[in-house]
């Protein structure tokens, strides 16, 4: 096997290596660096974006056991053209790039529970599972142009999403789990317009903070369960214009400004809001509010004896009473600034609609008059063009209307 190991074997070669060599490497387990591992194609279980078990043909490797020298394997398949590659028990810091290179037409990668440490992201990749590992950085192939559509971060370390912003095919995205990355601005996800579904439970959020220039028009699905929010507005979700189910359950609210929730949040149909520090009084205006608007408040069993519309809360409202005033006061005056802002932006906007129809009014006008010497250049006598355009006025019946006309011909 001396000469089939390690890289110095040029992939051009991997095309026509008989199946039988192939298949007696399958037998070899990868221990030690510079090997040949094989995969096998097979049915392989998973779940799809709606947690629904999927099967589907993969090339699966096992038992991959890799140190942090993992350019020393060589990947291979009987046939380099698969498009679906997972490894099952295995571990290795970073997915050796000699995978990428032999499967260079891969789609979907399947790395779930294997230490992995560096996330690197082909231009061609389009499903990514690698959730349950210990991934601090993800590493983009070719800025924006890459074809993710779905990623599956669950259950990592990832401080923040500095390098994961560029991705406009992106649909889902699951971050659920990762406790280091705190508050995420929603901005942040801006240029992913195509995104449905956006989890975000569990990753240490203690406030929204909602940047969004231009709003996410495809999100439908929101979580942002078991964080540390103790306020929400239900404004801060304006710019998801088709949400229909959010999850705001294990988190720390006392308090949630529902009022406009129809106007803002038109297409919402669930708000799961049990298991928070809700205080009775509060909860039942909350509750009412929200199912008079036909809205599901999904609940958990509550198991203490206080709970209203089946969901916890609490009459010992002293502490959380202070809280909330105190609250509700920096909220009322950041509100009002931000009423500020936003009115402020819209009168940029239609400042500068204005400033547009004043110089296309400029065009209009010059237009309008332009017409009278270029059309008869020669004419020596001035009347008679005046006489013309007088002529056509009466017919049109309003003065603009003679322009359109002039226009049309
Ligand atoms: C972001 O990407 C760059 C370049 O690909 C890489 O050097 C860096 O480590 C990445 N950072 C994170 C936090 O993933
Ligand atoms: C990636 O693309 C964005 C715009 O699409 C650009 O602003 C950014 O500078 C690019 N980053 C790199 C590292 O090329
Ligand atoms: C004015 O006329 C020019 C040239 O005929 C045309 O390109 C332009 O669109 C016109 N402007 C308006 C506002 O209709
Ligand atoms: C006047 O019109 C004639 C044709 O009708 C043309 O040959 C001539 O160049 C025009 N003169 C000017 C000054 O436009």
């Amino acid at each position: 096997m001396q000469r089939f190991g390690g890289q110095r074997w040029p992939p051009v070669l991997h095309h026509w290596v008989p199946l039988a060599l192939l298949v007696f490497g399958a037998k070899l387990s990868l221990e030690a660096a510079g090997e040949i591992v094989i995969c096998n194609y097979e049915k392989f279980h998973l779940f799809d974006s709606m947690y629904r078990p999927r099967t589907d043909n993969f090339c699966v490797f096992n038992d991959v056991y890799l140190g942090s020298d993992v350019k020393g394997a060589d990947f291979l398949a009987s046939s380099l053209d698969y498009k679906r590659v997972a490894f099952a028990n295995s571990k290795f810091p970073l997915v050796p790039p000699s995978l990428f290179k032999n499967f260079d037409d891969i789609r979907e990668l399947y790395v779930r529970r294997c230490s992995v440490e560096m996330l690197k992201i082909t231009r061609l990749l389009e499903k990514v599972y690698a959730g349950g590992n210990r991934i601090t950085s993800v590493q983009l192939d070719g800025n924006a142009s890459n074809s993710l559509r779905e990623l599956y971060l669950d259950g990592n370390r990832l401080q923040g999403l500095a390098n994961l912003t560029n991705l406009p095919e992106l649909e889902v995205l699951v971050l659920e789990n990762n406790p280091l990355l705190g508050n995420v601005d929603f901005a942040q996800f801006g240029r992913m317009e195509r995104l449905w579904k956006l989890d975000l439970e569990r990753i240490g959020m203690s406030r929204i903070s909602n940047g969004l220039k231009r709003p996410l028009a495809e999100l439908r699905r929101l979580d942002l369960s078991n964080n540390a929010l103790t306020y929400v507005h239900v404004r801060m979700f304006r710019t998801f214009p088709k949400l229909e189910h959010l999850w705001l359950h294990g988190n720390k609210l006392y308090f949630m400004e529902a009022e406009q929730v129809r106007t803002v949040m038109p297409s919402i149909r669930s708000i799961v809001i049990d298991d928070n520090h809700w205080g009775c009084g509060h909860l039942a205006t909350l509750g009412k509010q929200l199912r008079d608007h036909g809205i599901i408040i999904r609940h958990g069993n509550c198991r203490t004896e206080r709970a209203i519309h089946r969901v916890c809360c609490s009459d010992v409202t002293d502490v959380v009473d202070t809280r909330y005033l105190i609250e509700m006061g920096i909220r009322q005056e950041t509100r009002v600034q931000q009423d500020v802002r936003e009115l402020r932006a819209e009168n940029d906007i239609l400042r500068r609609d204005l400033e547009r129809f004043r110089s296309q009014l400029v065009e209009l006008m010059a237009n309008i008059t332009r017409p009278v010497e270029p059309l008869q250049p020669n004419e020596s006598e001035a009347p008679e063009t005046d006489g013309q355009e007088s002529d056509e006025q009466p017919e049109s019946g309003y003065a603009t209307g003679s322009f359109e006309d002039y226009e049309e011909e």
